[in-house]
């Protein structure tokens, strides 16, 4: 057997091991950066006057790390290492694969150097400015042939469903991002957006929502789809659910933008579109939670005492959770309250911290092991502390931005009997500040949690070795 097919014969777990590292430690970043804001919030003296430390500069590199750098990098590694399980196949183009774990953190730092240095392109959760975006554009073409090129030299005929999610997040992602960053350079780190008024709006929240829908949602499915039969050592409990789920899902989170742009100039017909497929996603959204939950029938005594399945069956309770409160806040009465207050962001962190978080370690904690040759990590307590620290953070965290949400809707509103406004701004914003306190601490819980994590992952890789593993041969084949 030559080098090249002796190769072939082993799965490239290398890039998988390089983005599930970098996964918990731009994690780490990330949520450093969340508590660093969230304590500016309590405290504004925590901006200490110098610009690249300010609010302003600093909950976009929270944004962007927590979501691309820790998130993306778990997405790129774990749909890498599903696509070549599943396929029964080395990743294609082993050069190219290398490419997009560097490629991807070059991205990492160039946001976390410019976004500091206030360099914006305003667009929430797109600010990074055209040179970047151009090399997001290269690292991401290259991510979707190594992906689909996977998928088309696959030893098996099934696709496995986790695949269409990781698939239907590629490509959806790669469509948002070019049609969302059309701009028109004005000088090296400065654009305007191709789009103008209302129209820019809706497609930023085209962009904004199905961000959400495919990067923070259709992605982590896959990783669902994948890692919670293998840790309950259950088949999905329905595949038929399954396909009816993703085609439901994809079909429908297309639509559901304008929700975030509810009594602007958007025509009002569109926002109410936007609510109607919003209610709508409830459903698809729920049958993926419950298809995930009920692959653990039979075997919930499991749940006893494997921390790393609580971690993964817990995400999806959050997932349950944040997908119905989304569909109310979608309603536009609702949002008339919800919308501008700290509601927002306790819907935001339900998914991201209970959701896309749990899920996430969850995965981790099953791969990381495997790729060094351990059979569990190094301390399994240390799991179980983890989840819990991180719970209770999290409880903490949403429950804090419920009430201060709801609190200052309610505020805002009041009215006195001559037409007055019962409340100052301040006033509202002075009965915030315990509920600030309380998600400071919550954030640190959570950060604390992930920190507990780095040194588990580093105990456990310094004893491990990579393995080599050979691909597997298909029962069909
Ligand atoms: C230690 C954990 C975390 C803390 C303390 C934290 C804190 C914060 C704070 C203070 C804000 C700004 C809120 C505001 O503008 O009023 C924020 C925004 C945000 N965070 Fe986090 N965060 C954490 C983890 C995460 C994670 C893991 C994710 C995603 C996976 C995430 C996603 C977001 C998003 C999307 C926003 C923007 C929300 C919006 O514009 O409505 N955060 N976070
Ligand atoms: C059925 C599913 C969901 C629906 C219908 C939905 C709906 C909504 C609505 C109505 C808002 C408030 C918009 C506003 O007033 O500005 C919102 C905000 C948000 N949601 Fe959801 N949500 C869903 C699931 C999720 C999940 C699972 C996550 C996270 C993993 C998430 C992350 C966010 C973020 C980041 C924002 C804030 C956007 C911003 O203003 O910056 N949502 N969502």
């Amino acid at each position: 057997m030559n080098d090249k097919a002796a190769a072939a014969a082993l799965y490239n777990d290398t890039v998988v091991r390089q983005f599930s590292l970098m996964a918990v430690v731009w994690g780490v970043v990330g949520m450093l950066v969340g508590v660093v804001i969230a304590a500016q919030l309590a405290w504004p003296e925590l901006n200490f006057g110098i610009p690249w430390l300010s609010y302003g500069r600093l909950r976009p590199l929270h944004t962007n790390a927590v979501i691309f750098a820790f998130g993306g990098c778990a997405l790129f590694g774990t749909s890498y290492y599903v696509v070549q399980r599943t396929c029964h196949v080395r990743l294609f183009a082993d050069k190219l694969a290398s490419f997009t774990f560097w490629g991807w953190q070059a991205v990492i730092v160039a946001a976390a150097i410019s976004l500091p240095m206030g360099y914006t392109t305003s667009k929430e959760y797109a600010e990074l400015e055209w040179p970047i975006d151009i090399l997001i554009t290269i690292v991401w073409v290259s991510y979707a042939i190594v992906f689909f090129g996977t998928i088309g030299i696959r030893k098996v005929r099934h696709i496995y469903v986790a695949n269409w999610f990781y698939g239907a997040f590629i490509l959806a992602i790669a469509i948002l991002h070019v049609v969302n960053s059309a701009e028109v350079p004005a000088g090296w780190m400065k654009s305007y957006s191709a789009y103008a008024g209302v129209q820019d709006a809706m497609i930023q929240w085209w962009y904004g929502h199905n961000a959400v829908g495919f990067f923070l949602t259709a992605g982590f499915l896959g990783m669902m789809y994948y890692f919670i039969p293998k840790q309950a050592e259950r088949p999905v409990y329905s595949y038929r659910l399954s396909i009816v789920h993703f085609w439901a899902l994809i079909f429908t989170y297309m639509w559901a933008g304008p929700h975030h742009l509810h009594y602007t100039a958007l025509p009002d017909w569109t926002q109410s579109v936007g609510m109607v497929f919003s209610l709508i996603l409830l459903a698809p959204s729920w049958g993926g939670m419950i298809n995930g939950v009920m692959t653990l029938s039979g075997a919930w005594y499991k749940l006893r005492d494997d921390p790393v399945l609580r971690f993964l069956i817990v995400s999806l309770s959050f997932y349950g959770m944040s997908t119905f409160e989304g569909p109310m806040m979608s309603i536009k009465t609702v949002n008339a309250l919800s919308h501008y207050t700290d509601w927002t962001i306790g819907h935001v962190h339900s998914g991201a911290l209970g959701w896309v978080g749990l899920i996430t370690m969850g995965s981790l904690y099953y791969l990381i092991p495997r790729l060094y040759g351990q059979k569990k990590m190094y301390s399994v307590p240390a799991i179980e502390l983890h989840f819990w620290i991180a719970t209770i953070g999290i409880v903490l965290y949403i429950a804090a931005m419920w009430i201060a949400g709801v609190m200052q809707g309610l505020m805002w509103r009041a009215v006195n009997a001559d037409g007055t406004l019962t409340y100052t701004f301040v006033e509202s914003v002075k009965a915030t500040y315990p509920f600030y306190v309380i998600r400071v601490i919550g954030g640190l819980l959570y950060l604390s949690g992930m920190l507990v994590m780095s040194w588990n992952t580093w105990m456990t890789v310094s004893r491990g070795r990579s393995v080599r593993v050979p691909v597997a041969i298909p029962a069909t084949a």
